[in-house]
């Protein structure tokens, strides 16, 4: 094989699709990033552009590869937002809904009602996850509804209900087909077995006709057809959700690894080896799935514990914006300063784990009339640090923490983070993780690395160590309990 041969990532994330080159030691010889809109049709909506995903998709290829030989492109790795839904024709390929997305929350009262119905113990061992809009059930549920009320389409074939790399694969033509750890995050799939559980269908009301075929990670998926400069025929070597590879990128097989991702939201995950109980509040996951197909399941399944913050990155970003400054303008003001009592709890769209609370309300909390933005500003960076925290711990899980994502690469941020865990926290000063995972994995299945050489990758990070006793630490997470406690009781009819 040649020494020059690359592996080109694309990472298909909420607020952006970004596309990576990495030669044959790992190292990112190139990137681009499209970004990508969000509609908030009512409230509490939130969608996505199929068209526009794709576009993206194509036009960061293009751009990452400009410069490079795309002929030594050895094989593709695609990493996506998970949980987002969408139905397109199978005939022509066309959506006919928007992409529902992970944030939406319409399906709540749905949710609550199952809850209410006595279903939520039953579905969360199955599935290894609570009832909560996020999953992406009762969104394709919801699709159903609107676009097939009768099932009498879906029953027949005519449809395709998939997550966001079910549809870029479908782009790429053949067989409709879902990755085991994408599967693992639509609330239909069974995590002890990674088949879909016809128990759960019925329950959503989703008939197996419309869902993909769950596949390994590593394939075999179809291979690249429609993406220039790339020739048609390039294989994808593997496909994770894009937690799954942030965990892989940082060696998460490992024993002990503990990784937080800083993206729109956040997710602390780490891989576990049985399916037990993972912590109150907490989701059973399959990380990625790279054995053979069996008869009983997809093998050599990698089982992961997780917990799921709605909104960090997403809380910064509507500060940045409600007051007209970057996402980095606001962490330079909060750099040095106090939150001064100010608590920002970012239930925008409720509260994900431990609390998974779809009534919380958003609240800003414990103003004077000192209050500026620096104080403000602060807050919401601490608001993302508490909302991880309470997720370690609820975890049990240890001193080190792996830090990736975009606002990860805040070093103001990752200090109070230490601060506020009391754990070590190891920044990646590599960004983009996502695409590097899914390169990662694609690499080893197409044999331009093996494991071991894997392993010894450069994975280069920098130490944040936690300041301040315990003490202060306990009076601080308190504090911002109370917050929440607040903002879970806030009284909606009022
Ligand atoms: N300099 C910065 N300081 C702090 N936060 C930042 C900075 N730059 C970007 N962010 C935050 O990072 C977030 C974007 O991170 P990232 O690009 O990892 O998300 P994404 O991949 O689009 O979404 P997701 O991974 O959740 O699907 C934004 O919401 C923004 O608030
Ligand atoms: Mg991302």
């Amino acid at each position: 094989m040649a020494r020059d041969e690359v592996i080109l990532a694309i990472d298909q994330g909420t607020g952006s699709t970004k596309a990576l080159l990495l030669d044959r030691r790992g190292r990112v010889l190139a990137r681009a990033a499209e970004p990508l809109t969000q509609t908030h049709p009512r409230p509490g909506w939130v969608e996505q552009s199929p068209a526009e995903i794709w576009a993206g998709v194509i036009a960061a290829t293009r751009r990452c590869l400009d410069g490079h030989d795309p002929a030594l492109v050895a094989a593709v790795g695609i990493s996506n937002q998970r949980e987002s839904m969408l139905l397109w024709d199978r005939a022509t390929g066309e959506p006919v809904s928007p992409v529902i997305s992970w944030q939406d929350r319409r399906t709540t009262a749905r949710c609550a009602a199952l809850v209410a119905d006595g279903f939520g113990a039953m579905v969360w061992e199955r599935t290894g996850l609570p009832l909560d809009p996020m999953f992406s059930a009762t969104k394709g549920a919801w699709l159903l509804d609107h676009a097939d009320t009768d099932r009498r389409r879906s029953i027949r074939g005519d449809l395709c209900l998939g997550t966001i790399d079910s549809w870029l694969l479908s782009r790429f033509g053949g067989e409709h087909v879902i990755e085991i750890g994408n599967a693992a995050r639509t609330q239909l799939l069974d995590v002890r077995t990674g088949r879909w559980d016809p128990r759960l269908l019925e329950l959503f009301g989703i008939p197996s006709q419309v869902l993909p075929r769950v596949v390994p990670s590593t394939g075999p998926f179809p291979a690249v057809r429609g993406l220039p400069p790339l020739a048609d025929g390039v294989p994808v070597g593997a496909v994770l959700g894009d937690s799954h590879a942030a965990l892989l990128a940082h060696a998460g097989w490992l024993p002990g690894r503990v990784k937080a991702t800083y993206g729109t939201g956040s997710s602390v995950m780490a891989l576990c080896h049985d399916t037990s109980e993972p912590g109150t509040g907490l989701c059973r996951t399959i990380a990625w799935g790279t054995g053979p197909e069996s008869g009983t399941g997809v093998g050599a399944i990698a089982h992961a514990v997780e917990g799921n913050i709605l909104s960090t990155g997403s809380a910064l970003r509507w500060l940045a914006d409600t007051v007209d400054r970057t996402p980095a303008e606001l962490a330079d003001l909060a750099d040095g300063a106090s939150s001064d009592g100010v608590h920002l709890v970012p239930a925008f769209g409720g509260l994900g784990a431990p609390w998974w609370d779809s009534d919380a309300q958003a609240t800003l909390a414990g103003m004077t009339l000192a209050t500026g933005l620096p104080q403000i500003a602060r807050a919401a960076l601490e608001s993302i640090a508490f909302q991880v925290e309470d997720v370690v711990e609820a975890a049990g899980q240890g001193e080190v923490l792996l830090a990736d994502g975009g606002a990860a690469a805040n070093p103001t941020l990752m200090q109070i983070q230490a601060d506020i865990s009391g754990r070590h926290v190891h920044q990646s000063l590599v960004s983009d993780l996502s695409a590097i995972g899914a390169a990662h994995l694609a690499g080893l299945t197409g044999g331009l690395w093996t494991q071991t050489e894997l392993e010894d990758f450069d994975r280069p990070a920098r130490l944040f160590t936690p300041r301040g006793g315990s003490e202060e630490r306990r009076r601080r997470r308190s504090a911002w309990h109370q917050a929440l406690a607040r903002a879970r009781t806030t009284d909606r009819s009022a």
